[in-house]
């Protein structure tokens, strides 16, 4: 396949992305769990928005849960009814209005075993007790992950229930107007969960080998490109590892890359970890891009990668050496929502601004 650089546009089926510089999605917990749960408001416009004004080429927002159950805390983003779509009309519209030709997708969640949690941003670390809004937490067996209350194991009409909310959810997503959907199929929330051979033990055909384990995660990605249409780009976050057996976890995730992209899916966005509580990995610059570089040779794909990049010559240095074709930046967009801007200065390349910043140019100042 071919090499890029930051600055190059990059096209998915019908949707031109201006360059290769993406905002990984990212959980805001900002949500009000009791009077408007599961709608975006204006944090998530601002917050999005400003990577919009910012020139990102490709926002994805953060992980959004398919139903209720399936939020990682009460205040988490969804996408079950028809507030949530008007809502998030709202942000899709600010950003085709507010930015030099970005585009916007969505992560379609669900936590499994690792929802109902505390957010973050407030704490305490652990299970929403159900006398304080939370819930009964689904996954592939009853098996707790770490300290977190147990769920229960699925049953195969829970497991078709869910199949189905996803599907619903991605239909959701194109009336909000968003140009693309990324599955989260990462992170050991539960379609990775069912991909992970430490978590589904099951014994029935939704788990037990290595293809059995892959039905859940497939009938997703079936059942959303019947949703969706052809125009649309479909991509899929993955854990390439569990960061126990590397070897044969990237065997097994090059080989669900290959069976997804024969299922309409157009970029893997390769991450890693989660399904495993405590570990201590070594995480310094681009420490998952190699996973990324395996899927994009191996599975003959297009893929993104994410993981403490921070600078744009490192962001270049990986598409110039073939390594993906797109880079998610996360924490690096919330220290500066312009980062694309500054990347382009650095690199000596043109990128618009929106017109509120361009006649004073803001460039001079960099
Ligand atoms: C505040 C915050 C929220 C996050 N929420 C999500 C999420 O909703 N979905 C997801 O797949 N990853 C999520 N992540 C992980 C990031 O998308 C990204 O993969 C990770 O932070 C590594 O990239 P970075 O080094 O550029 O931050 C989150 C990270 C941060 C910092």
């Amino acid at each position: 396949m071919k090499t890029s650089t930051l600055f190059e546009p990059l096209t998915l089926r019908s949707v031109n992305l201006p360059h290769r510089g993406w905002v990984s999605p990212m959980c805001q917990y900002s949500c009000d769990p009791v009077h408007a749960p599961g709608v975006p408001n204006d944090w998530h416009l601002v917050h999005l928005g400003s990577f919009a004004t910012g020139g990102a080429a490709l926002i994805i927002a953060e992980s959004t849960a398919v139903n209720p159950e399936g939020r990682i805390s009460p205040r988490d983003t969804g996408l079950w009814n028809d507030a949530q779509v008007a809502a998030w009309q709202r942000i899709t519209h600010f950003v085709h209005a507010h930015s030099h030709d970005a585009k916007i997708g969505i992560q379609i969640g669900h936590a499994g075993r690792k929802g109902a949690t505390y957010p973050p941003t407030t704490g305490p670390d652990g299970t929403v007790p159900t006398s304080e809004g939370g819930w009964q937490t689904l996954a592939p067996t009853d098996a707790a992950f770490g300290h977190y209350s147990a769920p229960l194991a699925m049953t195969v009409e829970q497991i078709h229930a869910v199949i189905e909310d996803f599907a619903e959810a991605a239909k959701r997503a194109v009336a909000a107007g968003f140009d693309l959907i990324e599955l989260h199929g990462a992170h050991g929330y539960l379609v990775d969960s069912f991909r992970s051979p430490l978590v589904n033990q099951r014994t029935d055909e939704w788990g037990g080998t290595d293809d059995n384990r892959l039905k859940l995660p497939l009938a997703i990605i079936d059942a959303i490109r019947a949703k969706i249409p052809d125009t649309m780009p479909l991509i899929v976050r993955i854990s390439a590892t569990d960061w126990d057996d590397i070897e044969g976890d990237l065997q097994r995730s090059i080989h669900f890359a290959r069976l997804a992209k024969e299922r309409g899916v157009d970029l893997i966005d390769v991450s890693a970890g989660g399904n495993v509580p405590n570990l201590n990995i070594s995480s310094g610059p681009g420490y998952q891009t190699s996973f990324a570089a395996r899927i994009r040779a191996e599975a003959d794909m297009p893929v993104g990668t994410v993981g403490a990049i921070t600078d744009a010559l490192q962001a270049d240095h990986i598409l110039r050496t073939g390594q993906a074709d797109g880079v998610f930046i996360a924490r690096a967009a919330l220290a500066d929502p312009r980062w694309w801007q500054r990347a382009a200065h650095q690199l000596g390349y043109e990128l618009p601004w929106v017109p509120q910043y361009s006649w004073p140019q803001p460039q001079t100042t960099y």
